[in-house]
Formats: structure tokens, sequence, C-alpha cells
């Protein structure tokens, strides 16, 4: 039997080299490994926090799925659904809420961080990682492959899996995250974590101006003429040895090394852009898809639902 790997992202904006560095490029390569049972979706439910706004929900959750084809996800490979076509999922999240505590809730990075931004903060965003919980345990997940910020909802998970078998019975597999060391956390253009929220990023299938705006903008705070924050993101894309050459030859060009970034991230970009194009031009494909990841999901979904209903003593 394959070990099952679960991940989902949240369809909220433009995904960014972060995203796919830090998580998605590794859901391509634990997919084609062919070790696990892949299960990859969209955490539109998560998003629903975010995105208010039907037009734009419809729009980004078609995008993520385009975003999660042109990397390499594979419907014959992997199972790729959305969130909300599985109903266990929020049922599941639900069943949870009444076996944990909201002091155990308040203690998540998430959530203490939201309320530092915010003075009224969403159930929804409180509630955050049970609903992450319920998308884990559904499948008897084995390993979620995420970025080193998503550790400690799969260890909700993981306490949440304890805590039902231990008041229930043994229903659920305890999963582990899956975190690739060197890239756990990919800078943004400021040397702060790349994230959306903080406006830092550089999109994933942007064109050249745009890379190269991007570029441009990136601080560069210098050790010994070498600019850091370019470097560490230049890393990503070009072997050490070779990078480091380049930069010890150009020391304190910092136009002539961002030059080199900006055309070593197009030479990467460019097929991508190129096969999302492509994607893009048959979407109802794209639909169709998602619509049988649905029904494979749904079908494991549902047993799980089943023992956990048995469980709890509801049928
Ligand atoms: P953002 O912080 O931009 O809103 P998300 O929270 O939607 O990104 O993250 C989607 C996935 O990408 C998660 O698995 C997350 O851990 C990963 N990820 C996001 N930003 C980074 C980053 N800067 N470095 C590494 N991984 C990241
Ligand atoms: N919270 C994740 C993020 O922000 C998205 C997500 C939702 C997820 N449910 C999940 C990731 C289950 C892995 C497994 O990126």
């Amino acid at each position: 039997m394959k070990k099952v790997l679960l991940s989902g992202v949240k369809p909220t904006g433009r995904l960014h080299i972060g995203n796919y560095f830090g998580a998605m490029k590794q859901f391509v390569e634990l997919q084609n490994s062919g070790d696990y049972k892949c299960y990859f979706f969209i955490a539109d439910y998560h998003g629903l926090n975010f995105i208010h706004d039907r037009n734009e929900m419809k729009r980004l959750t078609l995008d993520l799925a385009l975003d999660y084809m042109t990397i390499g996800l594979d419907p014959s490979e992997s199972i790729l659904f959305k969130q909300s076509d599985i109903s266990a999922h929020t049922e599941l999240a639900w069943i949870f809420d009444t076996i944990i505590t909201m002091p155990y809730l308040m203690r998540a990075h998430a959530y203490k961080d939201a309320e530092t931004r915010n003075n009224e903060i969403n159930v929804g965003t409180f509630n955050y990682p049970v609903l992450m919980a319920a998308d884990i345990l559904l499948y008897d997940t084995d390993v979620v492959p995420v970025g080193s910020d998503q550790k400690q909802h799969v260890e909700y998970a993981r306490d949440i899996a304890e805590k039902f078998n231990r008041i229930f019975n043994e229903t659920f597999k305890l999963p582990e995250p899956l975190i690739v060391e060197g890239v756990a956390t990919v800078p943004g253009i400021d040397g702060k974590k790349m994230s959306k929220s903080h406006g830092n990023v550089i999109s994933l299938f942007s064109t050249t101006d745009e890379i190269s705006k991007a570029v441009m903008g990136i601080v560069t705070d210098s050790d010994a003429g070498i600019p850091i924050n370019v470097y560490n993101i230049h890393k990503l894309f070009v072997n050490d040895s070779e990078l480091k050459k380049f930069y010890d030859e150009n020391a304190g060009k910092y136009k002539i090394l961002k030059e080199r970034l900006v055309s070593d991230i197009d030479t990467f970009m460019k097929p991508l852009r190129e096969k999302r194009a492509e994607i893009a031009s048959d979407k109802s494909t794209v639909i169709r898809i998602l619509d049988l990841g649905a029904r494979r999901a749904n079908e494991t979904a549902a047993a799980k639902m089943a023992a956990v209903k048995k469980a709890i003593g509801v049928i």
C-alpha cells in the first residue's frame, strides 16, 4: 500500500516563487516519485476568510487550478479537487470543534498574528486549523508537504487526531509535515519571508517586465560587495558554485548581478508562461478534471465520515 500524501493551497491571489520553491515544486516531485497516493486540493473554504467577492473567488479558484496543472500536477497521477466540493471537510471540522478548546486554538501562530493585526477576527480565521485538520485527516494522510509556516497546523491535525482517537476510538492516522530544508522559507524582495500579504513577491508566471520590476526593487543589503537578498533569491535558480563564482567576479556591481538574476528568472519562467497560456485556452478541461477529482476524493471522504459518525454514535 502506498503512503498517502495530501496538500492544499488557498486561492487568495497570484502564486509567487515562495509558494513554488517552498511547497509546490515538492508537490510535483513527490507526485512523480510514484511513492505516494496523492491528493492536491484548492482550499477555497479557507480562502473564503479573505475573499468575499463571488467573481474574485471564481477567478482565483480557476487560476489556481491552472497553476496546479501548469507546474506539473497531473490528474492521471494525483487526485486534484476543490475543498468545497467535498462537504465532509466542513462536517468533520464541526465534529472536531466539539472536542477541542478555545485556549488551545488561541495558541496558534496564525491566530496570534491575525489578532495583532485586527481587532475583530472572524470565527473562520480562529477555526482555520480545525478545518485544516479535517482536510488532512479525512484521507488517512501520512505526509503533508508544506512550507515551514504551516508546520504548526500539521501538528494541530496530529493533536486533534490523537484526541479524537482517545475519546472515541482509533479512527485517524497521525500525519507528518514534510518540509524541505534549505527552501523552507523563501525570502521576499525586502529580505523578509516572501508572502502575498507583505507585497514583497516575485510572482510565478510573471512577464519579463514584471520580473525586471520586482528584481530592481530587491533591497541591496550587502556583505563584502555581495547583495545578500539578491543572492538568496538567485540561488533558487542557479547552483551554488556557479553563482558564487559569478558574484565574486562581480562583487559590488549590483546592476550586473540584478540583470543576470532577471535573465535567469526569465529563462525559468518562459516555458511555464507558455504552458500556462496553453492550458488556459481550454478551461472546460480543467473544470472537468476538478469534477472528476471531487468524485474520487468523495469516495474516500465519505467512507471516513461513515466511520467517524459510527465512532461518535450518530449512526
Ligand atoms: P502567502 O504567505 O503568500 O499567503 P500561502 O499561505 O498561501 O502563502 O502559502 C501556500 C504554501 O506556500 C504553503 O505551503 C506555504 O507554507 C508555502 N509558502 C508561502 N510562502 C512561502 C515562503 N516565503 N517560503 C516558503 N514557502 C512558502
Ligand atoms: N493552510 C494552508 C496554507 O495557507 C492551506 C491548506 C489548507 C492546507 N488545508 C490544508 C495545506 C491541508 C496542507 C494540508 O497554505
